[in-house]
């Protein structure tokens, strides 16, 4: 095991226990009991949670604690897992495998598939509007989440990516945008948030936006190699199925070297941004590991 990894592994181990015992609550009791299940289906169904560790560690790395940014965390996931369940319906990239499970339409019906979307997302502003946070902090961390995942961010770059598919050619800087908006900004808005909870100075809280952002892009550039190059079976999700649905991604555009070597140059820019960090270990294993996960 690389050095990377093996502390990305020791993040796991600590983070996951508390991030699990916290998930699904909200979603346990209620009327609408299969709406809870089907939310709790996708929830429970894993996912790498990168959104929510990433959250834990940027607190941590502005001296806070994992526990004072733990609302932001899994307001982060389940803003996350709405968008992965909206994204398989059949309006838009139309899956049937997710997180190695058949999709949340196939199983629960589309209408049950976009309620518990509508569910965690609402979920989401409720968790952190509700919890015993600095005002101030809270408020905060409440405005990045909503310019996260609108129309300014994630939602917005689901826009541009559907309208893509109809565009014959265009170029890097439109994909690019695209990108950043549908997955680099709820990355770079977890490490914000993450920061804004455990008090960050504004040097460091501008730092891990920068490396959110740089990050957020690497990510989707690696979703990409991943989806020309992996399984199924690897990825837990349809492998080729951007090329069949005619998408434009980073290997469509410069192939897979030309990929590869953005994939390292957005790792690259990551590592920079944490100079200023009190501790910085955690997050540079972090984008090490990124760059070169294979599923
Ligand atoms: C998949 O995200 C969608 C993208 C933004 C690329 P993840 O690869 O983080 O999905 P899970 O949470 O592990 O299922
Ligand atoms: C999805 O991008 C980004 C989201 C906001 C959900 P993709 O459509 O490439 O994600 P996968 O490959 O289905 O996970
Ligand atoms: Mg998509
Ligand atoms: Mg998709
Ligand atoms: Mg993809």
């Amino acid at each position: 095991m690389s050095e990377a990894s093996s502390q990305v592994r020791a993040d796991l181990d600590r983070l996951l226990p508390l991030l699990d015992a916290e998930l699904t609550a909200p979603f346990r009791s209620g009327e609408a009991v299969r709406l809870g299940e089907a939310v709790r289906y996708s929830l429970e169904a894993g996912g790498k949670r990168v959104r929510p560790v990433l959250c834990l560690l940027a607190c941590e790395a502005v001296g806070g604690s994992a526990q004072q940014a733990l609302p932001g965390a899994l307001a982060l996931e389940y803003i996350h897992t709405y968008s992965l369940i909206h994204d398989d319906l059949p309006a838009m990239d139309d899956d049937d495998l997710r997180r190695g499970r058949p999709t949340n339409h196939k199983v629960f019906g589309e209408g049950h598939a976009i309620l518990a979307g509508d569910a965690l997302l609402t979920e989401a502003f409720g968790v952190l509007a509700s919890a015993g946070l600095d005002p101030m902090r809270r408020a905060e961390a409440l405005t990045l989440l909503a310019e996260g995942a609108g129309w300014r961010g994630m939602a917005g770059g689901q826009a541009l990516d559907l309208e893509g598919e109809k565009v014959e050619a265009y170029d890097l800087e439109h994909l690019r945008l695209i990108h950043r908006l549908k997955t680099g900004a709820l990355l770079r808005t977890s490490l914000e948030i993450g920061a804004v909870l455990g008090g960050a100075t504004l040097t460091e809280r501008v730092a891990l936006r920068a490396y959110g952002e740089a990050i957020g892009l690497a990510f989707q550039i690696q979703d990409d190699i991943l989806d020309a190059t992996a399984t199924d079976a690897d990825l837990g999700k349809r492998a080729g199925k951007d090329a069949a649905r005619g998408k434009i991604t980073y290997p469509s555009l410069l192939g897979l070297e030309g990929a590869r070597h953005a994939l390292s140059e957005a790792t690259e820019t990551a590592l920079c941004q944490l100079a200023s960090l009190p501790n910085r270990n955690s997050l540079a294993a972090w984008a090490r590991y990124l760059a070169l996960r294979a599923g």
